[in-house]
């Protein structure tokens, strides 16, 4: 379906929506949970060092019996590999934790020091092709701008706390007209967005859940969404969002909603 992909400004395809993988403990409810959302259809999961389950979604890939090039998995570098040399060695880390030869899209967590001398590593990587995108994580406009400033490839993606009650509409002008893509973390609020009234009346309208409902405007806006669930009904219920569509003056209602408030850190 024409939706289910983003192509990223060096033309590689992100599916739109992922599989977010933080707080599954590495083990059997990790792997139970990847296992089954490859089952369902998912192509996309998202890991990081910090989440210490790399080696089980690796595992999960490779049980899969799914050709490894039809997943797009992204994993991120921890504020303590921050640097030139640590974030190559931690690259290296990943790969092995994660039992691939590649990385399809590799992200700086969080903004901190040595952002700079973090990305030139990513550039590397980019450029010596272990790693098919590249992006940055929580990144405001002054990072970016830092980044775009001293270094030589633009990220492909910047990773961001995205719902109903936090839409960063300037920072989502700002990544558009760069041609960066937005990807959504906690998209259904950590569990929190169903005391929403209006997605109460639209999940009605629609006869959608409500998370289903959130899913489907994040990928109308075109930013691409990364649910996290280690619930079987819940992981198929947040895959089935590809069969209808939310109209102009509902998606500009669930935007309206924004509150600038984080359910994150
Ligand atoms: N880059 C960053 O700094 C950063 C930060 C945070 C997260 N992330 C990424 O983004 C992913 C998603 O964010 P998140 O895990 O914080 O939050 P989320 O996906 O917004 O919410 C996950 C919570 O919602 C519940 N849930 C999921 N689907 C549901 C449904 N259909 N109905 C009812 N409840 C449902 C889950 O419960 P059960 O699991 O119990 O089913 C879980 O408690 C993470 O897993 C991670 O990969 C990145």
């Amino acid at each position: 379906m024409k939706d289910k992909v983003i192509k990223l400004s060096n033309g590689v395809d992100i599916p739109v929506l992922g599989f977010g993988t933080y707080k599954m403990e590495n083990g059997k409810e990790a792997f139970e949970s990847i296992s089954y959302a490859l089952e369902v259809g998912y192509r996309h999961i998202d890991t990081a060092k910090i989440y210490e389950n790399e080696e089980t979604v690796g595992e999960a890939i490779n049980k899969s019996g799914i050709n490894r090039e039809e997943i797009f998995l992204t994993t991120k570098v921890w504020d303590t590999d921050r640097g030139y040399d640590n974030t190559l060695k931690a690259f290296e880390t990943s790969l092995k934790k994660l039992n691939t030869d590649y990385i399809d899209l590799y992200l700086i967590h969080w903004p901190k020091d040595l952002n700079v001398e973090t990305w030139r590593a990513l550039e590397r990587l980019y450029k010596e092709k272990k790693v098919r995108a590249i992006g940055v994580s929580n990144f405001k406009e002054h990072h970016l701008e830092e980044i775009f400033e001293n270094c030589e490839i633009t990220p492909m993606i910047n990773q961001v706390e995205f719902h109903p009650e936090l839409t960063q509409p300037e920072l989502y002008e700002f990544c558009n007209s760069r041609n960066i893509v937005l990807e959504a973390w906690s998209p259904l609020m950590k569990g929190k967005i169903f005391s929403i009234d209006l997605l109460k009346e639209l999940s009605e309208i629609y006869n959608k859940t409500i998370p289903q409902i959130v899913l489907r405007w994040n990928i109308q806006l075109g930013v691409v969404t990364i649910p996290k669930s280690v619930t079987k009904e819940r992981i198929r219920e947040n895959f089935n969002v590809f069969d209808f569509e939310l109209s102009k003056e509902h998606m500009e209602k669930i935007s309206s909603l924004n509150k600038n408030l984080s359910v994150g850190f």
